[in-house]
Order: C-alpha cells, then sequence, then structure tokens
C-alpha cells in the first residue's frame, strides 16, 4: 500500500535526471559520489564533464591524479575525487574492468559507504538495498516519529530495517529514487507541503505537531577557525612574469592541491603588527625581504568542519629569489592555470 501510493506520486512528480532509467554502475557511482557534494543543479554539470572526459571506468583510471583533481575543481572535500580516481584504478585494473554487482563488493570500493553502495546496488542492479539520506531520514522519521538522532551507524540500522518492510522488492530502484524525491520535493525540512501530503493521514509528525522537531539531529561539532596569510609572490624573468605555488601535502585539507606559500595561525595576527610579521616571514623563507609588500583582500571561506579566514597579501620581488619554502616552485600563469587549485585560491584569483 504504501509502496503503490509512493509510486504513483513518483510518476506524476519524481524529477528526470540524466542518472536515472540507466543501469550503467560507474556512470551511477560518478553521480552519487558527485551529488554527496552539491546540488542537482551544479551536480548534472560536473556528472556530464565527467562521463564525456571519462566515457568508461579505464578511462577515468587511465587519467593522472591531477587531471582528476582539475575535473572535480570548484566541488570541495578533494578526498572524494581521490577516492573515486583509486577504486577506478582497482576495478580497471584488478577487477578486469567489470564493476562489482554484489553489494558487500561495491561497499569495499574506497570512498563508498552504505548509503552510495546502497544506490548502486539498487539503481544498476535492482538489488533490495534502501538507500537512506538526509531527503530519507527526514521523511521517515516524520512519518514514523523516529527521534533517533540520524546520521550515526545505529539510525542507519534502524531506519534500513523499517525501509526493508516497506519496500517493493520488485522494484527497488524506483522505490528509493521516489523516496528521495518525496523527501526533497515534498518533506521539505522547512515549510513542507504538508496540506497536499498523501501520507498526511498516517503521518506521525503531522498528527502529533512534531514536524518542525523531526528528524533530530545529532549535537553540532564545533567548528574551527584557521588563520591562511596567502603571499601571491611575484617577479618578473626575461620570458615574463613568474608567481610561487605551494602543493598541500598528505594529511591536511586540499590534499594535492596548488595554492600560494602561507603563513597559518590558530588566531588572528594583529592588524597593526601584520606587514612587519609577513615581511620578516619572507625574509625567512624567502632568503631576503620583498620589493613591496601589500595587505589586500580577506576571504571567509566555509569548509565542512573549519572556517578558513585567508588573507592575501601581495608581495613583488625584483629578480627570482634566492629560495622558498618547502613544496613550492615558481611558475607562469599559463601554468598557473592548468594546475588544480582549491575553490578557495579560485575566488581569489577570479576576483583579481
Ligand atoms: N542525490 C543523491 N543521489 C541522488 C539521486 N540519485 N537522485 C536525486 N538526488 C540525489
Amino acid at each position: 500500500m504504501f509502496s503503490e501510493k509512493l509510486f504513483r506520486w513518483y510518476a506524476d512528480y519524481g524529477r528526470r535526471l540524466p542518472w536515472r532509467g540507466i543501469d550503467n554502475p560507474y556512470y551511477i557511482w560518478l553521480s552519487e559520489i558527485i551529488l554527496q557534494q552539491t546540488r542537482i543543479e551544479q551536480g548534472r554539470a560536473y556528472y556530464e564533464h565527467f562521463v564525456a572526459t571519462y566515457p568508461t571506468v579505464e578511462d577515468l583510471a587511465k587519467a593522472s591524479e591531477e587531471q582528476v583533481l582539475k575535473s572535480w575543481q570548484g566541488l570541495g572535500y578533494y578526498s572524494r575525487a581521490r577516492n573515486l580516481h583509486t577504486a577506478a584504478r582497482h576495478v580497471a585494473f584488478d577487477l578486469g574492468g567489470r564493476f562489482p554487482d554484489r553489494y558487500e563488493d561495491i561497499l569495499a570500493l574506497k570512498g563508498v559507504g552504505r548509503y552510495t553502495a546502497a544506490a548502486i546496488a539498487s539503481f544498476a542492479f535492482r538489488l533490495p538495498y534502501p538507500v537512506i539520506d538526509g531527503n530519507v531520514y527526514r521523511f521517515v522519521s516524520r512519518l514514523y516519529g523516529i527521534f533517533t538522532p540520524i546520521g550515526t551507524d545505529k539510525a542507519y540500522d534502524e531506519f534500513e530495517r523499517l525501509l526493508l518492510n516497506v519496500m517493493d522488492y520488485r522494484r527497488p530502484d524506483i522505490f528509493n529514487q521516489a523516496m528521495m524525491d518525496f523527501g526533497s520535493l515534498c518533506c521539505k525540512p522547512v515549510s513542507p507541503d504538508c496540506a497536499d501530503c498523501i501520507f498526511r493521514q498516517e503521518c506521525f509528525a503531522h498528527k502529533e505537531g512534531k514536524v518542525e522537531v523531526l528528524p533530530v539531529k545529532q549535537a553540532p561539532v564545533i567548528i574551527q577557525e584557521r588563520y591562511l596569510y596567502y603571499m601571491d609572490i611575484r617577479w618578473h624573468e626575461s620570458d615574463g612574469e613568474r608567481l610561487l605555488v605551494h602543493q598541500r601535502q598528505a594529511g591536511d585539507i586540499w590534499q594535492g592541491l596548488y595554492e600560494f606559500p602561507l603563513l597559518e595561525t590558530t588566531s588572528p595576527i594583529k592588524e597593526d603588527c601584520l606587514a612587519e610579521r609577513l615581511r620578516e616571514f619572507l625574509a625567512e623563507s624567502m632568503g631576503c625581504p620583498p620589493e613591496s609588500l601589500m595587505v589586500g583582500s580577506r576571504l571567509r571561506h566555509q569548509l565542512t568542519h573549519r572556517t578558513i579566514i585567508a588573507q592575501f597579501v601581495g608581495a613583488n620581488y625584483t629578480s627570482r629569489p634566492p629560495k622558498w619554502p618547502d613544496n613550492c616552485r615558481p611558475v607562469s600563469w599559463e601554468e598557473m592555470k592548468s594546475l588544480p587549485i582549491s575553490r578557495l585560491i579560485d575566488r581569489y584569483l577570479s576576483k583579481m
């Protein structure tokens, strides 16, 4: 009964999306990894870019990490792109290009959790695994009055058990897509369409006035602040301008991406000693002070668990400096444009 009503709603209101109505597990996997990172409208453009650039899992596997990061640029959370690349290489080179078709084997791929494994298993192979994303958590918690804080393993188990009881096993693909769409289009986070909802008679939250309370969320994690002082260091050589880029290393945000050399602190440097402090930093790390220094724009940048406060500082040298910090190298503007950069650096460059 539940599935029947849901399917009728989905036939009328479900979204037509490029990764629906297909059964290529590689394309479905790409779409799901991209959609974990962004909204549908923006995700569609990235999806189409990936499918066009890497039409098969072998194409993705054979690309360089830098190419893949460049394709991912703007989505953030670059470990997802690196995991995508690692998993593509595993499928292409260890599994002979055959995408796994069993839930456990899909789940074993790098970067694939229970949600993504269920999405691929159900959409590509019609295996009966419920997908539980934020939309499904919201819809189900309201409908059945579940107060377990969402997003935990315990909640996932509980919601999965419940959904296995109501899922239409003949079409787990349609069931899952319809659940996601219903949560996203009707059972919305704020001002859901309860007045027109086909489940209003049986909805716990609607009857009990708990729509605003559900789903229950976990206590938010504390957002850490990081202060990055980026040096936009330039000089001229006989064939044109050079700037210095820094490649980020393992074990921190933006691994492998390029940016400017930087000084990082956990609390802001006082305005009135900033120029002096940066001049000292440059004199020490570059072997001589810059000819001119200009403290420039400040950008606030939100990552999942961090707020980045970035201050950009222009520093000009008359000629190639004697040395530079580790993991830095001089590049031309042309080369800079081909390197994968964080969205923060992209924001700065596009403002210049
Ligand atoms: N968000 C994540 N996966 C999705 C999908 N397959 N369809 C719509 N929205 C999604």
